[in-house]
């Protein structure tokens, strides 16, 4: 661990949102009097009715129940666009840059104003209304924004699927919230190479039932089938509708989005977000982690397939009247200057990445990075899992010259937006610290059994008190909900990370404690890759555990039992990489195939994961007890046979 302190920079405390002494106070009031401040805070959002009631929450066994500023009536794409028009009509909302480094161009707040109206006409007029699901399956192009304000607008739900997922994996997230209409486009483009959507959407309809219509978004222009009765190009149909659109008048709590996203156990769950807490957290935490100014160029790499694109590509930045950057590339094309490329183009001053985005260009040295200017830049974030101090330096040092606060956002999927983070203007940085709790959340850490552990230490993150941007159900099974974030600990959320807290009450995130990998900052359940492992013929057990990753943070490695028979050969593994990357997608491919005629089992038969994930880290040296398995001997072959040695 960097025990190294970064100063908050003189000049920019002088214009920050909020200094050093302005957090201890509006931290403790926070605490103190949620109801007054958030009641205080939500005068930042447009409301029909303004919310009377503010937190009505419980967290008691059996009774989890979550509400913020619920008798409010509001509309989220009212407050992400009309109420910006009468003074922010012709400034730039979106800055779309495309794949290829010619393409690119401005949308105004006038312009998403009429897109957005014009794809809500569409699905209003094809009979989608308040509170019915519509999947977004769209690569990172202007019409991905669209899609999602127009759900909002109406009262739709949407629930935005990543574009690198599976016709499996698509078809599975449709039919658990019954989608009535897709939103695709015929073929995406990253980094110079195409990715069937269309395709992947024709071949999850066969296996989803009760989708009446897919919208179509013309792209690459790629050939693609177009079944008559069921699909439309969007372009055709958004020639014959008007460019006003009604926004629905929307409780406080109705839903806004269901994003699905995996646990330890079973199928990705519907994480539901609701209307307005959602949006008075993001809109807030947007403005002071930061430090987000008028005027101000702010671009967030995430995809809008993640939270991250969700809450800081769109919802929270242009609740803000910001002027939001949305990329559809990578980093690494056409060359790995292309992040600091666009920088320079776009004069972007705050700009929020993933580590394993920093660690892979840090792989190929400072030059492609030195040879662009950056000097727009103010602030650098970074999100999705645990920095290592070394590339924080570097983003530090090369990236922002010595001169740009990083900000390390610690959040999930199901809280909405950043919880534990540095403010620019307040927070004195330590790399690879998330370092303090933002406005209204309270962390806890315990221990194993639940033991409330006090000053310097570490264990497991819970959080004692509700914030308006937490999840409030697992989408169609609250027991779930209840089941996976409650019952570990009774009476607090549990987030499934680990955590330290050290002398100067700063918090480091040290990684999931559960069975959920981190891969490249996207989670995985290691039970969805066994799954799919044991769906090939050849398969007949499978274990998948996490280990660490130079640039990935976390690797996959799969430990596979084949069928009698069946002889293992590197052909093999290929094939079971490729059956993964198909079953799921290429995110869960794995890193490393160990083939392992038995599996360690204690004699009740359960698999003992402690001991695969220290052969994946390759440290048999520190197998730990292992006279509880059921055959003992298994392990001795794991360990021969490792494909992690260093
Ligand atoms: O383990 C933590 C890690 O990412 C998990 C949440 O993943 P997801 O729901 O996909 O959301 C990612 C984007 C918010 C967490 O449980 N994580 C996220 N941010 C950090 C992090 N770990 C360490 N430091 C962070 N800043």
């Amino acid at each position: 661990m960097s025990e190294k302190i970064y100063d908050v920079p003189a000049e920019l405390a002088k214009h920050a949102w909020v200094d050093q002494a302005k957090y201890k106070d509006m931290y403790a009031r926070s605490i103190a009097d949620p109801n007054a401040f958030w009641a205080e805070q939500a005068k930042r959002i447009d409301w029909m009715h303004t919310p009377t009631r503010i937190e009505n929450v419980s967290f008691a066994p059996g009774n989890i129940s979550i509400k913020w500023f619920e008798d409010g009536i509001l509309n989220v794409a009212h407050n992400c666009i009309d109420r910006h028009l009468a003074k922010r009509a012709n400034q730039t909302a979106i800055i779309w840059e495309g794949d290829d480094p010619s393409q690119s161009k401005h949308i105004t707040y006038k312009e998403l104003h009429d897109e957005v109206c014009r794809m809500a006409n569409i699905l209003r007029t094809r009979n989608v209304k308040k509170g019915d699901r519509v999947t977004i399956y769209l690569p990172m192009i202007p019409e991905a924004a669209y899609a999602m304000l127009a759900c909002a607008r109406i009262g739709a739900v949407h629930s935005v699927v990543f574009a690198g997922f599976s016709p499996d994996s698509l078809a599975q997230r449709i039919n658990d919230c019954q989608s009535k209409v897709i939103i695709t486009a015929d073929e995406g483009l990253r980094g110079g190479k195409k990715v069937p959507l269309k395709a992947n959407v024709d071949a999850a309809l066969a296996k989803a039932d009760g989708v009446d219509w897919v919208v179509v978004v013309k792209r690459t222009g790629g050939k693609i089938d177009m079944n008559p009765t069921r699909d439309l190009w969007y372009h055709e149909a958004a020639a014959m509708v008007t460019t006003e659109c009604r926004a629905e008048h929307m409780h406080a709590e109705d839903p806004l989005f269901i994003l699905y996203t995996s646990g330890s156990t079973g199928q990705p769950k519907g994480v539901l977000h609701t209307s307005a807490g959602y949006l008075v957290f993001a809109s807030m935490t947007h403005q002071y982690v930061f430090d987000y100014h008028d005027g101000d160029i702010y671009w967030c790499t995430a995809d809008v397939g993640w939270v991250t694109g969700h809450s800081y590509i769109l919802y929270g930045p242009l609740a803000n009247g910001a002027t939001t950057l949305m990329f559809e590339g990578v980093p690494n094309y056409p060359d790995n200057s292309r992040f600091w490329n666009v920088i320079d183009k776009h004069k972007v001053n705050i700009f929020y990445t993933a580590p394993t985005a920093i660690r892979a260009l840090m792989q190929s040295g400072d030059e492609p990075v030195k040879k662009t200017s950056r000097a727009s830049l103010r602030l650098l974030g970074s999100v999705g899992e645990p920095i290592n101090p070394e590339a924080w330096e570097w983003y530090y040092r090369v990236v922002g010259d010595d001169r740009c606060p990083i900000v390390d956002t610690w959040w999930q999927t199901e809280t909405g937006g950043i919880l534990i983070t540095p403010l620019p203007g307040a927070t004195k940085l330590k790399p690879g610290s998330a370092t303090q709790p933002f406005f209204g959340v309270v962390p806890e850490i315990v221990d194993a059994d639940g033991k409330v552990l006090e000053g310097e230490t570490s264990g497991n993150l819970c959080l004692t008190r509700s914030w308006p941007g937490q999840m409030r159900t697992v989408y169609g099974d609250h027991a779930r909900f209840e089941q996976t974030y409650f019952s570990t600990y009774k009476g607090k959320y549990f987030t499934g990370d680990g955590c330290r807290r050290d002398a100067d009450g700063y918090y480091w995130i040290t990684g999931r404690v559960d069975d959920v990998i981190n891969v490249s900052g996207h989670r995985m359940g290691t039970a969805e890759v066994e799954s799919a492992l044991v769906a090939h013929e050849k398969v007949s057990e499978a274990a998948v555990v996490g280990y660490p990753h130079d640039i990935k943070g976390q690797g996959i490695y799969a430990y596979v039992t084949l069928m009698a028979g069946v002889e293992p050969s590197d052909e093999l593994r290929k094939e079971l990489v490729t059956w993964v990357r198909k079953e799921i997608g290429p995110i869960a491919a794995p890193d490393q195939i160990q083939f392992s005629p038995g599996l360690p089992k204690t004699r009740s038969g359960k698999i003992m994961r402690r001991i695969l994930r220290k052969i994946a880290e390759d440290e048999p040296g520190s197998l730990g007890d292992t006279s509880t398995l059921a055959d003992p001997a298994v392990v001795d072959d794991l360990v021969k046979n490792r494909q992690n040695k260093k």
